[in-house]
């Protein structure tokens, strides 16, 4: 079955992180932006003449240019554990026309490898016009998102959902949570497999390719983006923002 995604508030979270609300007028590129569903954020200002979106799910991309054919359906088929386990490894971003004010990508590098991050965003920020931003997500495991109503740290909020939606109770949640403590950042592979700093995963079958969550401590990105600016969650939610600017 494919992905599609039905979040929103997408929009809101980044015009909070970047204090702008008024994206009136500028170009768009929405990273691994599904059905795009940023533009049904009820506070969004994107022209959807201006709109871009990319990602590897072909269906998400019809159902999105389905829903706003004025805006940009782009299908990049790139390998991704889950996503699109066909798909070419590395890659290259296809060329588009135009340069973007801002690129944003909510939740999509939490879900490739490190390598691909940082590879994609070196690439993404060669399409940023000048003045343009570049901000995405990421997760922090050790960060307690809502600490006034949930105890629980990210990693163990990550855990705890794969035993709902995987209706299993096979998943060690202490015996993890204590494994990656100290760690800097890892790889989560099917809400059970941890692999501790490194992308050296066993093999999976196709159809045993499930889920990919990578999780990485706001010190460790720090030391990744130097040049980047890292902001804590908005908005209600638990993934924190990482800000790459152009300087005009
Ligand atoms: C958790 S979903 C988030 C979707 C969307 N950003 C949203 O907030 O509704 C992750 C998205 O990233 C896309 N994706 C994963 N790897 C990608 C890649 N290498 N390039 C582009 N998109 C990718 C997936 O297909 C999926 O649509």
């Amino acid at each position: 079955m494919a992905f599609l995604s039905s979040k929103t508030g997408q929009f809101t979270y980044f015009s909070q992180q970047l204090g702008e609300r008024d994206w009136s007028g500028k170009n768009v590129l929405d990273f691994g932006g599904n059905v795009g569903n940023m533009l049904r954020d009820p506070n969004c200002t994107i022209d959807e003449r201006r709109y871009w979106c990319l990602d590897v799910v072909r269906e998400s991309i019809e159902r999105g240019r389905e829903l706003f054919p004025k805006s940009h359906w782009i299908f990049y088929d790139r390998y991704s554990f889950f996503f699109n386990p066909q798909g070419a490894k590395q890659l290259k971003l296809p060329q588009i026309e135009v340069l973007f004010d801002y690129i944003v990508a909510y939740s999509v590098f939490t879900n490739t490898s490190r390598t691909d991050m940082l590879d994609l965003v070196s690439q993404l920020e060669g399409k940023l016009a000048n003045g343009g931003v570049l901000a995405f997500t990421f997760i922090d495991p050790n960060y307690h998102a809502w600490p006034d109503r949930d105890p629980r740290n990210n990693l163990v909020w990550r855990l705890e959902r794969e035993i709902f939606l995987e209706n299993t109770l096979d998943i060690d949640v202490h015996g993890l949570a204590a494994r990656a403590k100290d760690a800097q950042w890892f790889v989560l592979v099917n809400g059970e497999d941890l692999y501790l700093e490194t992308e050296q995963i066993r093999n999976y079958e196709p159809h045993e390719q499930r889920t990919y969550h990578t999780f990485y401590t706001v010190d460790y990105m720090k030391s990744l983006f130097p040049r980047a600016t890292i902001l804590p969650p908005v908005n209600d939610e638990m993934q924190h923002c990482c800000v790459i600017r152009k300087h005009g």
